[in-house]
């Protein structure tokens, strides 16, 4: 059987997401739904039309979906799910706000993940994402290392692109990352930050960097202001598709992403933004790499921030 990845949420979140994994053309189909009536029909047959002027072979799918579960059959054979569904922020809100509204869509979707794609890879994005890939574990019940959350990739990118302005090099020179949650415990990591191989400590004042890991820890909230309705998709849906990517090509590469941890760093029992190996069934294995005292402090802060919440998500 070909390949085959489903994109929940035809939002710009995933439809720019089926766009990148239709064109990256790695997959036999990308499968979009949706629960408003045509929406994702008439966006994959937009995106096939697009294939032979972008030269992608790769079928998009689109299909809109029941209160109870209808026509989530198409999803069936999934090998990884992207679950983009659920409300954006809207300008002042933070990710928070939408805990319980987004726990209802999500633990909907992800029981039919369940019961009709059991054997896929799930990649979480809805938000707020940390507890949102919790409840997509909970709620399928599938092992913890096929359920994991987007959100480092995308912080990384963040503070990278910020990095590479301020000194005014190619962002392919600089290499950062960034750990923790996907909100105000976010860990940009400057230790871990080097531009072509020099300490990023080398060229830029404490000050300055401290001002790049707090705009990046805004990242999101910068864009919806400017947005005023919605929030990011460009840079959300590139993460989410090379994490995809990373799945169903098994090529274990270490990304930041929200997984499971077990110990690592001191921390256990909680969904965290560490880097892992992603491949075929997911999370292949949690890297721990050496990092400062403060920023250790962080994770464990961060580990704690979503430990409760976390826990919350299950009456939700
Ligand atoms: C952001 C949202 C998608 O950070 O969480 O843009």
């Amino acid at each position: 059987m070909g390949k085959k990845v489903t994109v929940v949420g035809a939002g710009f979140y995933g439809s720019t997401t089926a766009q990148r994994l239709a064109e990256y053309d790695i997959f036999d189909t990308v499968v979009l739904t949706d629960i408003i009536d045509g929406k994702p029909a008439g966006l994959a047959l937009d995106l096939n039309q697009s294939r032979p002027i972008e030269g992608f072979e790769t079928k998009v799918v689109g299909v809109s979906t029941g209160p109870n579960g209808e026509g989530y059959e198409a999803i069936e054979g999934s090998d990884v799910v992207v679950v983009t569904a659920g409300l954006p922020r809207k300008p002042g809100m933070s990710r928070m706000d939408l805990l319980e509204v987004n726990s209802k869509i999500v633990r909907q979707v992800a029981e039919n993940i369940a019961k009709y794609a059991p054997n896929a890879v799930v990649i979480v994005v809805s938000n707020p994402v940390d507890e949102m890939t919790a409840l997509a574990q909970l709620a399928t019940q599938f092992p913890k290392n096929r359920v994991f959350g987007q959100a480092g990739v995308l912080d990384t990118a963040r503070f990278t692109n910020s990095i590479a302005e301020t000194l005014a090099v190619p962002v392919k020179s600089v290499k950062a990352l960034t750990l923790g949650s996907h909100g105000d415990t976010m860990v940009p990591v400057p230790s871990r930050c080097t531009v072509d191989g020099k300490p990023l400590s080398d060229l830029l004042p404490a000050e300055k960097i401290e001002e790049l890991v707090v705009r990046t820890r805004n990242g999101g909230a910068e864009v919806v202001a400017l947005l005023k309705t919605g929030s990011a998709y460009y840079a959300p849906s590139a993460a989410a598709a090379r994490m995809a990517k990373a799945v169903i090509e098994d090529s274990g590469e270490v990304l930041p992403v929200c997984a499971w941890v077990e110990g690592e760093y001191g921390i256990s029992g909680v969904y965290l933004g560490v880097e892992a190996q992603v491949g075929r069934d997911g999370i292949k294995k949690v890297v721990e790499e050496k990092l400062t005292d403060t920023e250790i402090a962080g994770l464990k802060e961060a580990a704690e921030a979503v430990r409760a919440k976390q826990a919350d998500v299950a009456n939700l």
